[in-house]
């Protein structure tokens, strides 16, 4: 038995060693996130809610934070793709900052890059790019009548409409109301793909994320009252108009 006991601690440690680095441990799925800029703007000072279409938040992998932090947010490399980022991926605080998509690669993209697919800054900001312009949640809230007004919505219509069009479960939240006579206010929609980047449902996690910059993208994100959260069935939903 003796013989065998560095054997063991050796095979011990190996598997261990093999454990860290194995693809298990990869994300398994990516959240396309996408925000409606006038509720953002509704609960952040000096912002500019002027665009009248969802603009991206982020591609999220299900695994990990700020996986490598010596990998630093580069403009140049994604110098072909800056006018869609400008228009795509706005920063709401500051339009002409890159602050935002800074944040969301050191936070997200550099876990994103474990995968060969989205292994370089160009990768996951053009998959980003190109997964929210395919999805085209614009357009297809538009197609079933689904538009900025003054009139609520039921949240049954707009998940309904949404699972019936993409054939996969969204998650959608709100900005729910301080006071019960209120609606909820749409804020954000997050739509889920697998590694190969396929549909795939989102789970429903009914915790409170919030819009502030530090904390918004951390699904266990603390309550606040002006937080998001999944929208409730129970309440009137207002998508409001641009101003
Ligand atoms: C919104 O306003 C900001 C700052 O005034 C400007 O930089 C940006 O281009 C505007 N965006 C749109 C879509 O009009
Ligand atoms: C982190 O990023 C740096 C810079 O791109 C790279 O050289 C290094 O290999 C990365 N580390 C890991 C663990 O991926
Ligand atoms: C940023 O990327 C460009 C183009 O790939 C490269 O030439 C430059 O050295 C990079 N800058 C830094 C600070 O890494």
């Amino acid at each position: 038995m003796r013989l065998y006991f560095p054997l063991l601690v050796c095979l011990a440690a190996a598997l261990s060693t093999a454990a860290i680095s194995s693809p298990l441990d990869l994300w398994t799925k990516l959240i396309l996130t996408q925000q409606w800029p006038n509720t953002f703007c509704s609960v952040e000072h000096h912002c500019h809610p002027n665009f009248s279409y969802w603009t991206l938040h982020g591609l999220w992998p299900d695994k990990g934070n700020n996986c490598n932090s010596s990998w630093h947010f580069n403009s140049s490399e994604i110098e072909d793709l800056l006018p869609d980022m400008k228009k795509s991926w706005p920063d709401l605080l500051n339009p002409s900052s890159v602050q935002f998509w800074k944040y969301e690669w050191s936070k997200h993209g550099t876990c994103a890059a474990e995968a060969a697919s989205l292994n370089s800054q160009h990768k996951y900001f053009s998959k980003a790019l190109e997964l929210y312009h395919k999805v085209d949640l614009n357009s297809m809230l538009m197609k079933f009548n689904i538009t900025p007004s003054d009139k609520y919505y039921t949240f049954s219509e707009i998940e309904e409409g949404m699972t019936n069009f993409y054939g996969v479960k969204p998650k959608i939240q709100c900005v729910h109301p301080s006071k019960n006579s209120e609606p909820q206010v749409l804020g954000q929609i997050e739509i889920c793909f697998d590694a190969d980047f396929t549909l795939l449902d989102c789970e429903k996690h009914f915790t409170i994320s919030t819009f502030s910059r530090g904390s918004l993208d951390h699904p266990l994100g603390v309550t606040k009252p002006s937080g998001l959260s999944v929208c409730s069935y129970d309440i009137p939903v207002y998508y409001p108009p641009t101003p």
